[in-house]
């Protein structure tokens, strides 16, 4: 009996906790909405852009960009506000109000972000959600684009397509990534101005634009593209040979005319010719801005074992090579690009940059592991081409010249709980255990939007740069200085900040 004693006194100093930290949060949401109204002009009401959890539309405007099932559940940290701005005076009030307070804000366009990070944090905050603020205005005559934040690359490739047929952006697969991150996370050179703050101009494109500021809107180049484009997708297993055809590949991707990209895909799937066995299969994915005649004589020439016909490939339209490689059927009418919603899942991704190709026996010992975790697929992704011609200083993406190919991790799972997502998480880190010998070293490069808090973190709250140079020598190599050296000028008090932000310069 008397040993039950302590435990009520921890219970009740729990619940006193508990109870004094929601009064504190609610404390803080009635000053901070408060702010909000004082600082909107009549012309553009704010009300009607917050949502706190007393609002019936609250989890359902959460839900609506949560990307990765891991956070989507009961444990996971939910915002005391949302703000679902509807015009520009609302992220400015949103900054007035939060900065007033020292409130952690963070910031969600498409909410991709593998870890969450634009939507959970370990202390109270709200979200700053732009996904009304999706305007897309392409102007063919000058072959550049307006793009709002909240847009989804789906939306831009559709908006330009309905304008022309002859112009594209090089840009993410998934449709569903909104624009704000992605392009603010770099590896695309195709931006050339973002509204808001142009001393910026250079942290934004690509240093994380969420260490920085809240971008409204990027100016982008369109890129020319022929009426007719060429897709294939070919798989072959390692009893197809797929060992060879890989080797082959690796020793040519990076120099492979511009006009051609080939990813690919790799999994475990059972063997055709041995019931019980499993076995590894690749599939390449190809995109080529000609026509199917000189990709296959291109093919042949320089990935012969692959043994690409005439009849592998599919000539279309560049908005229909969208469809194709994001597994839509490539007939699907093209407004399907605006449906903002993927399948959802639990997933966890991490990265690597393969710098030289990997022996042969490397290859088949990978194969080998693969088949024992059986779950992570690899995705190969080419580099060299015209991203090796820019400067690693050029813009604060530094993973170009050097850089044969970029690999993704990709682990799905259908179950919740932690004792899940603590299997399959674990199932990736083997993997990329295992890929040790192949890939970048000191750093181990990581690409920014592949989102990977196991690169480590830096605490809301007590943000140090001794933590942020750990992930961000990864993520940005020796341009990392360089966004520190910006942040503090900027951004001295650390402001925009999140888990894995460029920090300040220690004092
Ligand atoms: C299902 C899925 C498919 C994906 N497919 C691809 C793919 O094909 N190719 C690829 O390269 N990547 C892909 N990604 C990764 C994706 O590119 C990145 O996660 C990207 O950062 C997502 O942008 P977002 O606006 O959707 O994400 P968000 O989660 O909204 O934002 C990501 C980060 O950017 C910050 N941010 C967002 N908006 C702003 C803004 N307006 N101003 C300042 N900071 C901002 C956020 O605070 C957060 O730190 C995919 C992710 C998922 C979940
Ligand atoms: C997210 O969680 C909520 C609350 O548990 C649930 O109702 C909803 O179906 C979940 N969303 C998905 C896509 O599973
Ligand atoms: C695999 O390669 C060998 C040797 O080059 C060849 O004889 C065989 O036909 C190939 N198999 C397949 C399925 O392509
Ligand atoms: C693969 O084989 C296992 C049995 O070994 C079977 O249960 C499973 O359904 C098979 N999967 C597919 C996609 O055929």
């Amino acid at each position: 009996m008397a040993t039950s004693r302590p435990n009520v006194v921890v219970f009740s100093l729990l619940s006193a906790l508990l109870l004094v930290s929601t009064m504190a949060a609610s404390a803080m949401e009635e000053t901070f909405v408060q702010c909000l109204l004082d600082n909107s002009h009549p012309s553009h009401p704010i009300s009607e852009a917050i949502f706190t959890p007393q609002n019936p539309s609250y989890s359902s405007v959460l839900q609506s960009s949560i990307r990765n099932l891991r956070f989507n559940e009961t444990f996971t940290p939910k915002p005391f506000l949302i703000l679902t701005a509807l015009h520009q005076s609302h992220v400015q009030a949103a900054i007035v109000c939060a900065k007033r307070d020292n409130i952690q804000m963070k910031i969600r366009s498409g909410g991709h972000d593998y870890e969450g990070l634009s939507y959970v944090a370990a202390v109270p905050f709200f979200v700053l959600d732009m996904f009304n603020l999706r305007a897309i205005d392409v102007d063919i005559s000058t072959e550049t684009a307006w793009v709002q934040s909240g847009a989804t690359l789906g939306e831009l490739y559709y908006r330009i397509s309905e304008k022309s047929n002859v112009h594209g952006f090089p840009a993410g697969v998934c449709p569903t990534v909104g624009v704000g991150g992605h392009l603010g996370g770099g590896g695309y050179d195709s931006t050339i101005e973002n509204r808001w703050v142009k001393i910026f101009f250079w942290a934004i494109r690509g240093g994380g634009a969420a260490s920085f500021g809240v971008v409204l809107a990027y100016k982008i180049n369109l890129v020319r593209v022929p009426e007719t484009v060429t897709v294939f997708s070919v798989a072959k297993t390692l009893e197809e040979n797929a060992t060879d055809i890989v080797d082959q590949w690796q020793h040519v991707a990076s120099k492979l005319p511009n006009d051609l990209f080939i990813r690919l895909v790799i999994d475990v799937v059972n063997s055709s010719t041995q019931a019980d066995r499993k076995t590894v299969r690749v599939t390449f994915l190809s995109l080529f801005l000609g026509d199917s005649k000189r990709l296959v004589s291109i093919m042949n020439e320089n990935i012969p074992a692959l043994g690409l016909s005439e009849s592998d490939c599919i000539e279309t339209s560049w908005i229909r090579s969208v469809l194709f490689w994001t597994n839509i059927a490539i007939n699907s009418p093209t407004d399907v690009l605006l449906n903002r919603t993927p399948s959802l899942v639990y997933l966890k991704r991490k990265s690597d940059y393969v710098k030289e190709p990997i022996p042969r026996a490397g290859l088949e010992w990978i194969w080998q592991r693969m088949i024992e975790l059986q779950v992570p697929q690899l995705i190969f992704n080419p580099y060299g081409g015209e991203m090796a011609e820019i400067a690693p200083t050029a813009t604060p993406f530094p993973h170009r010249e050097g850089n044969l190919w970029k690999i993704q991790y990709v682990t799905n799972w259908n179950q919740g709980g932690l004792e899940a997502a603590n299997y399959y998480i674990g199932l990736t880190r083997k993997l990329y255990g295992y890929m040790t010998p192949f890939v970048s070293k000191n750093p181990r490069e990581a690409f920014l939007n592949y989102r990977d808090t196991d690169l480590g973190v830096n605490h809301n709250g007590r943000q140090s740069y001794v933590e942020g140079r750990v992930y961000g020598i990864k993520y940005f190599k020796a341009n990392f200085n360089r966004l520190v050296h910006i942040k503090t000028k900027v951004d001295p008090s650390n402001f925009f900040r999140n888990e894995q932000s460029i920090p300040t310069l220690p004092y």
